[in-house]
């Protein structure tokens, strides 16, 4: 586990997805999996080390075409290879990898993958789903808040202009509808609490902006 570790470090930045986040998807999916004693621990534990070892390099790529959940799942393949994996162990940690993702074509199939979603969706709503995303406005240039027509953006798609992005689109655009995209009840229990909080988040953000707060 320390080398797998040190592996990713060396693959990830000071960003919204540093290690700090994979740690905190480790511990949540930790907690996730206390509800499912059937869950294997070691897979769940090496998946969520590595689930966004990929993810500087899509950043980075200016091809643009590198999806860091299908690169993830081969970069895992190859390391745990080298460290003397199982085959069936390496099929299990890079299926959950290729499907972690929330816009990606292939969903998760296993308990093991549809927990490590889980626990990486959480990461992006509540208080930390906040922070994260004004860090990820800090990195793309975007703005603090942009006054928009609420019901404009019921089945709005991805926003590419990152100067007519903020973290409260991003929400009414992705964040909130999150919790349709969870798979185990405990994590949709989570889910709520940390959307109640984000939604009186970005409603008091909209009166502070307009002044009247
Ligand atoms: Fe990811
Ligand atoms: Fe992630």
């Amino acid at each position: 586990m320390e080398k797998l570790i040190d592996i990713v470090k060396k693959e990830l930045n000071s960003s919204s997805h540093d290690f700090d986040h994979t740690l905190r998807v480790l511990n949540l999916a930790l907690k996730v999996a206390e509800h499912y004693p059937e869950a294997n621990i070691e897979v769940i534990k090496v998946s969520a080390i590595l689930h966004d070892i990929a993810r500087v390099r899509e950043d980075t790529d200016p091809t643009h075409t590198i999806d860091h959940a299908e690169l993830g799942a081969q970069m895992s393949k190859e390391i745990l290879k080298d460290l003397g994996y199982e085959d069936a162990f390496i099929e299990a940690v890079s299926h959950a990898i290729r499907s972690h993702r929330y816009r990606g074509s292939v969903l998760p199939q296993t308990l093991e993958a549809k927990i490590l979603s889980d626990a990486d969706k959480l990461d992006a709503i509540g208080a930390i789903g906040i922070g994260r995303s004004f860090m990820i406005a800090g990195e793309y240039g975007e703005r603090l808040y942009i006054e928009v027509d609420e019901r404009n953006f019921e089945k709005a798609e991805r926003i590419n202009n990152f100067k007519d992005h903020s973290p409260n689109i991003e929400y009414l655009v992705k964040l909130r509808h999150i919790i349709d995209r969870l798979y185990t009840d405990y994590a949709k229990k989570v889910a709520e609490g940390r959307l109640k909080f984000m939604e009186e988040f970005f409603e008091r953000l909209k009166l502070e902006v307009r002044g009247e707060l």
